[in-house]
């Protein structure tokens, strides 16, 4: 596979899409045309639009409809209010100027005060011919004013999963029954991706959790940085990390 295909993002849902265990857990996406985005807004309400070649949240853009025919565009931590549905079309085709996108429903991520978080998850093995295993997981919370989780672009904050469901909507849920479906989906992502990339050897899965506490995959990176856990206090997790790439 060419370096490109690597990066595409369309393909990699199109592959996992076909995956009927793991095809309830992927939000609905199309390639972003006139036509899909206004499908998938009157089916949705809510949708994100993404790169499909694309990393660290950028270019990552909410489009919310609001009453009397306008939307609202949600980009950094920047909002505007546009009125009529092709106007707003030109403004996103504005600012995604000739990048190939993707319009995504919306899931509604689980929170802490009014910042969405979403879950890293690394999942690797010490060779091809070895089982798949998570070896980190970290709750990413945006930054406020921000959609987007990614830490860097968000300001935002990295805690542990278990304290980041507590100090959230969903303390009411079983923490040992959210992080089993957490590794679960996980390891069957990366089962699953095997087929197309055999030789591969480690994933980073975002996974969002709503606020009924489904779990969602919002995306599977093959070159996940790692910096989300050489930041954790607790190295633990990173020295793991570490050791598997190598093999060890
Ligand atoms: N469908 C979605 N629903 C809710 N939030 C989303 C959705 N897709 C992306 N996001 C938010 O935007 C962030 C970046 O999107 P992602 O698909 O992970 O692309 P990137 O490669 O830029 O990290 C996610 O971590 C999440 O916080
Ligand atoms: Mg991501």
């Amino acid at each position: 596979m060419n370096r490109p295909l690597r990066k595409d993002k369309w393909l990699r849902y199109l592959f996992m899409e076909k995956d009927s265990r793991l095809k309830p857990h992927l939000p609905e996406t199309h390639l972003l045309t006139m036509k899909s985005l206004k499908a998938m807004i009157s089916k949705y309400g809510q949708v994100i639009l993404k790169p499909v070649i694309g990393s660290r949240g950028f270019g990552v853009i909410q489009v919310t409809p609001l009453t009397k025919n306008r939307y609202q565009i949600h980009l950094e931590n920047k909002k505007k209010t546009i009125r009529g549905f092709k106007r707003t079309y030109h403004k996103l085709k504005e600012l995604t100027r000739s990048r190939r996108y993707m319009v995504q429903k919306r899931i509604q991520l689980a929170r802490i005060g009014r910042r969405p978080f979403d879950i890293r998850v690394i999942v690797q093995r010490k060779s091809s011919f070895d089982p798949w295993r998570v070896t980190g997981t970290v709750a990413k919370v945006a930054g406020r004013g921000y959609i987007v989780t990614n830490n860097e672009r968000s300001n935002g904050s990295l805690m542990t999963v278990k304290r980041a469901l507590q100090k959230s909507s969903l303390r009411h849920l079983s923490l040992h029954y959210i992080r089993s479906k957490i590794n679960r989906i996980a390891l069957l992502s990366a089962e699953s991706l095997t087929e197309h990339y055999p030789d591969h050897r480690i994933y980073g899965l975002d996974l969002g959790v709503n606020r009924k506490g489904q779990i969602w995959i919002i995306e599977a990176n093959r070159s996940p940085i790692l910096s989300h856990f050489r930041k954790l206090k607790d190295r633990r997790m990173y020295r793991r990390i570490l050791q598997y790439k190598k093999g060890e």
